[in-house]
């Protein structure tokens, strides 16, 4: 009689909740205002459908999202709510500039990555533009001249370490020593400089833990973006409990709580007028509203900041150094174009401008961007007030529109043997197509705000590393499946059992 009525309410729960889903399933495919849109039924049905295939087989959605392309055409539905369009010619016409139109970020998206208030996940257009116009004036071209010298102290601290290691036959993870020049970088740039805060450069290891905390939480991202509520619980359980738990929360709290320390440090010496040359320092004795200015928001676009700033620059060094050491004949043709620029360094760093005119060196890093594509994810974008139209498709104001530059710069039309790194595709006359379809820091009014710095930070090293005299790396048990990106994980990583880009100084 007890088991009876207990199994009563838990088989109604589940008759209403059955009822629930097929009815919400129903709504999606006959009722939804994408109804009409071409895509696969299930996913158009359901969510997990594209869980399938970023969590259970790792981050795949994106290869997926390409055979729904090309079995469906141009645009898909590609779940509930959202739309892929693949059409290079439209890419300027969801990515648009403040003049154009407003555009929302899409708040399911990445919501679970636990930087909710930063500039990067603001859902608003107006909202999205105060907070992200302060530090626009610290990455303006502009700006990162201001920043030469840190980069250049950080390039030479770097090349000091390689150099000490010459003859040793000591295996270097590049992907971690290009992990602490860029983090050194964004932790200057971003906190100011602080005697007391270890920096990556100076580990004897080149500071796996940095590189290991970031990747792991790239890793999870499409879990905690399809649990989004995940976050909150990971950040209210007790450290021992959750480490025990479920590990693969613990690394974003770890994030978390070094990005609020700094915070914390910074607001003190603001407050005891101890101000440094910072980007922090400086938001925080902006005129920002002090509503913008408190801890956990700072806290959160810090989080960003040394995300963002950090893991990218890092892959595209790393990706363009495999294949300059892969390329024997490439090496010595960049050898020979940095002669003279770098001649007289470390006593003169070159500027960003200087190593711009630089051809070689130029199409390296372009056809590095290319081929890993910055973020392969695609980037859904909301226009909230007008519709937009694509062919004989209205697309009502309010839809989720996203492209990904993994479709666009693997467009064999534009870009001839997509998958190959050939970066003399980007010397002499180009196809202007080329330059359209190139969108590794993406466009408009939510487009990479650290472009110009990742271009210098990308273009100094690169220089130093590969000059005539340079420490003489060479690769150690690496090959082109070290770097390809095969996992997207809004950020894209090569097969997960890689061993790094290893190499040592000869
Ligand atoms: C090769 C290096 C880099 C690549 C390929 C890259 C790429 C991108 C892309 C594609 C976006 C758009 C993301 C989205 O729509 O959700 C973005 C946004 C962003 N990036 Fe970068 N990035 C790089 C380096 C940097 C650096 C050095 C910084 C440091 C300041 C940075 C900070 C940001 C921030 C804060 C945003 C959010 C912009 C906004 O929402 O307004 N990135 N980046």
């Amino acid at each position: 009689m007890a088991l009876i009525s207990l199994a009563s309410p838990i088989f109604a729960l589940t008759v209403v909740s059955l009822v629930y889903f097929i009815w919400l399933a129903f709504y999606r495919l006959c009722f939804s205002p994408l109804a009409r849109f071409p895509g696969p039924k299930l996913a158009a049905a359901t969510r997990w459908y594209e869980f399938y295939f970023d969590w259970w087989l790792g981050g795949k959605f994106v290869f997926e999202v390409e055979r729904l392309h090309n079995e469906f055409g141009p645009i898909v539905r590609i779940n509930p709510d959202e739309l892929s369009i693949n059409d290079p010619d439209f890419y300027n016409e969801i990515y648009v500039t403040e003049y154009r139109r407003r555009t929302e970020h899409y708040d399911v998206f990445a919501k679970g990555i636990d930087f909710d208030g930063s500039f990067l996940l603001t859902k608003d257009h107006d909202l999205h533009r105060k907070r992200r116009r302060p530090f626009e004036p610290f990455f303006s071209k502009k700006g990162i001249s201001s920043f030469q010298l840190i980069l250049a102290e950080i390039a030479l601290k770097l090349e000091s370490r390689l150099c000490a290691l010459e003859g040793t036959g000591q295996i270097i993870r590049l992907d971690h020593a290009f992990s602490c020049y860029s983090g050194d970088i964004m932790s200057r740039i971003c906190l100011g400089k602080d005697d007391s805060r270890p920096n990556f450069l100076s580990d004897p290891d080149f500071s796996p833990g940095w590189y290991n905390v970031v990747h792991k939480m790239v890793v999870q991202t499409p879990l905690f973006t399809a649990f989004p509520w995940l976050i909150r619980i990971v950040s209210t359980v007790p450290q021992n409990l959750l480490l025990w738990a479920f590990p693969q929360g613990q690394v974003f709290n770890t994030f978390t709580q070094e990005a609020r320390q700094h915070i914390r440090k910074i607001l003190s010496e603001v407050s005891d007028k101890r101000t440094k040359a910072s980007v922090f320092h400086t938001i925080l004795t902006s005129d920002m509203p002090e509503s913008e200015k408190t801890e956990d928001r700072l806290t959160k676009e810090a989080q960003s900041m040394l995300a963002a700033g950090t893991v990218t620059t890092a892959r595209t060094i790393v990706v363009a150094t495999y294949y300059i050491l892969s390329q024997p004949n490439l090496r010595s043709r960049l050898a020979a174009e940095l002669s003279q620029t770098m001649s007289c360094w470390p006593r003169h760093s070159p500027t960003w401008s200087e190593l711009e005119k630089l051809p070689l060196l130029q199409a390296i890093i372009k056809e590095t961007l290319r081929i890993s594509y910055g973020v392969m994810h695609r980037l859904p974008r909301i226009s909230p007030h007008e519709p937009i139209f694509y062919k004989n498709y209205f697309i009502p104001a309010g839809i989720p529109v996203g492209m990904s530059a993994y479709l666009m710069h693997s467009n064999p039309d534009i870009y001839p043997s997509p998958h190959s790194f050939v970066p003399d595709r980007w010397i002499g006359d180009i196809d202007p197509a080329m330059n359209r379809s190139w969108v590794p820091f993406c466009r408009g009014s939510r487009n990479c705000i650290g472009m110009n710095l990742a271009m210098a930070e990308m273009s100094l090293i690169l220089a130093v590393l590969f000059r005539p005299n340079s420490p003489k790396l060479e690769l150690f048990e690496t090959d082109e499946s070290d770097v390809t990106l095969v996992h997207d994980f809004l950020i894209p990583l090569p097969r997960l059992d890689t061993k790094g880009v290893r190499a040592t100084v000869g």
